[in-house]
């Protein structure tokens, strides 16, 4: 078993307060240690021990790996005339959901996982070391799980979102969607799946819709998580707690009774700067949920319609500019309670024994993230402690 240090790290961010000043627990001149993929020394660069192999990153800043809890990475086709239309006035709604559904569906597994690998190689780029990715733009039994396995070659978090849209075939029967969602389409996706979405939001799927395809889908042993408020409140975030989802995501319309029961719950507030950036729609202010003592994510919601974007630093930069979030409450919501948004302990922070996931940054702070917007600081990216992505 071969051990590598990392030393003379300017500000090691840790996301643990016994190991550093602050909620980030911060130490300067630091240095860790990675055997067998994990953290197995932190502490001063001058005291690391004796190891295999050291590499040193002498001033710039090591942060935990981005923890990316909602993402859409497997379709084909391009919506950027859609993005254009918007641009000059048109406005969003779910429908657009389809146009990326025929492309899916007529793609090729290789050009699924082509186009998916190119997705993920920018994640690494941009310091995402865990990603979650749904499915949905197939809508019928055979794509949905082709989809979801091809998801599962390159993340364990997959999540089965039949329920993104009704697609067209099924206009006239929606119940009768939702029954083949919650039946036929979710054996076929069961075995390729770790979680149970569904776009619960006007133009998507009502409440009643909702709970009968979450409440099956937890029936056959996959977690739920769901897109709620995104458009308008429907009830979603009352669902949500309901039934203990993992994360309740978007929140862009949120009432004062929302944000109690989500104080009150293990359920994650999941916010997508990146939706709000792409429609041109208003963003949510997060110091109402910090107030009331919300877990809160940050997550890209990288996909061809709404978000398409893999970098996590530009959903930090406008979360702070624009939603409220302090620099520390935005690397937080990006790293240790986006791992919380898909129940993991072994990331989003740099403590002994977690997973070696980090970036390096060529910056002297983790502030930076979102003090230089649309600049590129991600160094190199490890994943198990191997280097992923080297600059
Ligand atoms: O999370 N809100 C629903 N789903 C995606 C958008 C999908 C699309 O427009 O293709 C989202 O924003
Ligand atoms: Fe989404």
């Amino acid at each position: 078993m071969s051990s590598v240090a990392i030393t003379e790290i300017g500000s090691l961010v840790t996301n643990d307060s016994t190991l550093g000043h602050g909620a980030l627990g911060i130490r300067e001149n630091a240095a860790i240690v990675i055997e067998d993929g994990k953290i197995s020394w932190i502490g001063d660069s001058a005291k690391f021990p004796a190891v295999d192999a050291a590499l040193s990153v002498a001033g710039k800043t090591v942060i935990p790996g981005f923890v990316d809890s909602h993402a859409h990475l497997v379709f084909a086709g391009d919506r950027s005339e859609e993005f254009a239309a918007r641009m000059r006035g048109e406005s969003y709604s779910a429908g657009g959901i389809k146009t990326t559904v025929a492309a899916t569906r007529s793609a090729s597994n290789e050009v699924l996982r082509e186009n998916t690998s190119r997705l993920v190689a920018e994640m690494h780029r941009a310091g995402i070391t865990t990603f979650e990715s749904k499915s949905g733009y197939a809508l019928d039994v055979e794509n949905e799980a082709r989809t979801l396995q091809i998801a599962s070659e390159f993340t364990t978090e997959t999540t089965f979102l039949g329920a993104h849209v009704v697609p067209t075939e099924f206009a006239d029967g929606a119940d009768e969607y939702v029954a083949l969602v919650a039946g036929e389409m979710l054996t076929a996706a069961k075995p390729h799946a770790k979680w149970i979405d569904v776009f619960c939001d006007r133009g998507a799927f009502d409440v009643d819709q909702a709970r009968t395809i979450l409440s099956a889908g937890i029936a056959a042993g996959l977690q739920p998580r769901i897109h709620a408020n995104q458009l308008a409140n429907i009830g979603a975030v009352k669902l949500a707690v309901e039934l203990d989802c993992a994360s309740a995501d978007h929140l862009s319309h949120l009432s004062d009774e929302d944000i109690d029961l989500l104080a009150g719950s293990n359920t994650v507030a999941t916010l997508l700067p990146g939706a709000e950036f792409s429609t041109r729609s208003a963003y949510p202010d997060a110091r109402r949920l910090f107030a009331a003592g919300v877990s809160v994510a940050l997550a890209t919601d990288c996909n061809p319609g709404s978000s398409f974007t893999t970098s996590m630093a530009f959903c930090m930069a406008v979360a702070v500019r624009d939603m409220g979030f302090s620099p520390e409450q935005a690397l937080l919501a990006a790293t240790s309670v986006g791992a919380k948004a898909l129940r993991r302990t072994d990331i989003g922070g740099l403590s002994l024994g977690m997973k070696a996931d980090f970036s390096v940054l060529n910056a002297p702070s983790y502030i930076h993230l979102s003090y230089r917007p649309g600049v590129d600081l991600i160094d190199s990216t490890w994943i198990d402690g191997k280097n992923v992505y080297q600059r």
